[in-house]
């Protein structure tokens, strides 16, 4: 019996495989059909929140969460890989792994954050030139019960490959079970690293400050505000410029909560205001909630730090998927794909400050041919540049039009809305809560709206006017084709471009 058990196991594991050391992504042959050509996803197994977006030496890390032995949430570790371009991805072994407490405590590794401590203030280093601390929640847990959260440290001498636990762990304690996903970052006029967590059922953020990353004390808490449909999760927290006026400097949170649809969704929403190395403060409270993201498929966004100062964008990373039925997504061996990565700012629309996002310009370097024959397509990861002067009806595109399933993508004139209807788009039946129609209120720019459609296998993002707003939805093409078609039913003047992407593998 315990022969079998032994054998059971070793197939188990070896089905379950670890992810292999320095796997590089742009040198592997996949052929799933969903897989994304141009967006991260992990080689196999289940993802989630990005973790540790941090630019080190040379790379941007991306750390997420991430579980090595199966394709559904579960012993939640973080996984790795880094770029040197923010498009190609290197693959690399998990960094922090869950483990088990001398008292028979499991710890899972929640979403947190990384840094460099290039002071070496945490006295982590040998020398002043300091290294890598990643701060995550600890996630204590037995029989499947959560039992305590708190925040812990570890630090890295490696440029990120491994990570040793700080031995003083938790570094902040205050006896919940619900209290995690801190983002840290170095606050300059006070010489003090700032952390921002989330107490999820209580709709607030919390933050503490630090001069070592190992004492924190309480500086204020944030919220409830705007949306407190559903608990509060991955907070974060950065200075802003408005890209129209450089002298108008703000600070953005922006919190993981539900959707403009109700609380069966997860979604993001975002405060403008002041922070004074204290409490951050919303600017006209009564204009909230602001969501980031209509699309169904975006969460837990947070942003880089230490990005060179020579670049200075302000980089946003999000998980594209949905708590509702994200498990469920027709994909193996992998599960889930990181959103591109967008730069962000402030735009002052119709008279108020909002965020706006736009993809990172290096993916026009992936752009190939230019596709002239929009119904004759062959490729499913392409990009649409496409602009209307709509007249009183509905306008806009079938894409991934299959000889069985297609999704829209249109502006609705009534409703002055942008819209993504994934209805017809394929494999809809995985999940109850899958299909239906995304919607963002957007305006016209002198009569015009302009769409960037970026289409990857299974995964749509739409950005409109210059990101304005912006739509990420996920959709299961069957059937074989895919074409895109234009539609619109009176007087509208359409242009459109589209090329199709070369693959980052
Ligand atoms: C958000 C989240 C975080 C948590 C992590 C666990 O998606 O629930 O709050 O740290 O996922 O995987």
């Amino acid at each position: 019996m315990r022969w079998i058990l032994f054998l059971i196991a070793i197939a188990l594991a070896s089905a379950c495989r670890a992810p292999e050391s320095g796997v590089d992504q742009t040198a592997q042959q996949y052929n799933e059909p969903f897989r994304p050509r141009f967006h991260f996803s992990p080689h196999h197994n289940w993802t989630n929140d990005p973790n540790g977006l941090v630019y080190f030496a040379g790379e941007y890390h991306l750390y997420y969460q991430y579980n090595p032995f199966g394709n559904r949430w579960g012993h939640m570790s973080w996984g790795h890989a880094v770029t040197k371009d923010l498009l190609h991805w290197q693959h690399l072994p998990v960094a922090i792994p869950e483990y088990v407490d001398d008292n028979g405590d499991s710890t899972m590794i929640f979403s947190g954050s990384a840094v460099v401590d290039d002071k070496n203030t945490s006295g982590f280093f040998p020398s002043e030139s300091g290294g890598m601390v990643a701060i995550y929640t600890s996630h204590v847990h037995k029989a499947k019960q959560g039992l305590r959260q708190h925040q812990s440290i570890a630090y890295s001498k490696d440029s990120g490959r491994t990570y040793t636990r700080y031995d003083g762990n938790p570094v902040l304690d205050i006896g919940r079970k619900d209290f995690r996903d801190p983002k840290v970052f170095w606050h300059e006029p006070t010489q003090k690293w700032i952390m921002a967590t989330v107490i999820p059922d209580e709709f607030k953020v919390n933050l503490y400050a630090s001069k070592d990353l190992k004492s924190w004390s309480f500086l204020s808490e944030f919220g409830p505000l705007g949306d407190t449909a559903r608990i509060w999760e991955c907070p974060d927290l950065f200075p802003l410029n408005a890209s129209d006026d450089p002298s108008m400097s703000k600070w953005v949170m922006i919190v993981s909560n539900s959707h403009p649809q109700g609380a069966t969704y997860v979604g993001m929403q975002y405060f403008i205001g002041s922070f004074d190395g204290t409490s951050f403060v919303a600017d006209r409270p009564s204009q909230y909630p602001l969501y980031l993201d209509f699309g169904r498929d975006y969460y837990a966004a947070i942003t880089y730090d230490n990005v060179p100062a020579s670049d200075g964008r302000t980089l946003l990373l999000g998980w594209a998927n949905n708590w509702a039925y994200g498990e469920d997504i027709p994909t193996y061996p992998w599960k889930s794909a990181m959103a591109l990565p967008r730069e962000v700012s402030l735009r002052t629309i119709d008279g108020q400050l909002r965020l706006v996002q736009q993809p990172i310009t290096e993916y026009k370097t992936l752009r190939g041919d230019e596709i002239t024959d929009l119904a004759g397509n062959t490729s499913r990861s392409i990009e649409i540049e496409y602009s209307l002067v709509p007249g009183k009806a509905t306008a806009g595109l079938r894409v991934l039009k299959t000889d069985s399933a297609h999704t829209i993508i249109g502006y609705d004139a009534e409703r002055g809305e942008v819209y993504i209807d994934r209805t017809e788009s394929g494999n809809v039946s995985f999940h109850p809560t899958f299909t239906g129609v995304d919607r963002a209120p957007v305006r016209l720019v002198d009569g015009k709206l302009s769409l960037t459609i970026l289409i990857d296998q299974s995964l749509i993002e739409v950005f409109v006017n210059g990101g304005e707003q912006v739509l990420t939805t996920q959709v299961f093409p069957t059937g074989s084709g895919s074409g895109v078609e234009l539609f619109s039913n009176d007087e509208s003047v359409v242009e459109v471009r589209a090329w199709e992407f070369n693959s980052i593998w």
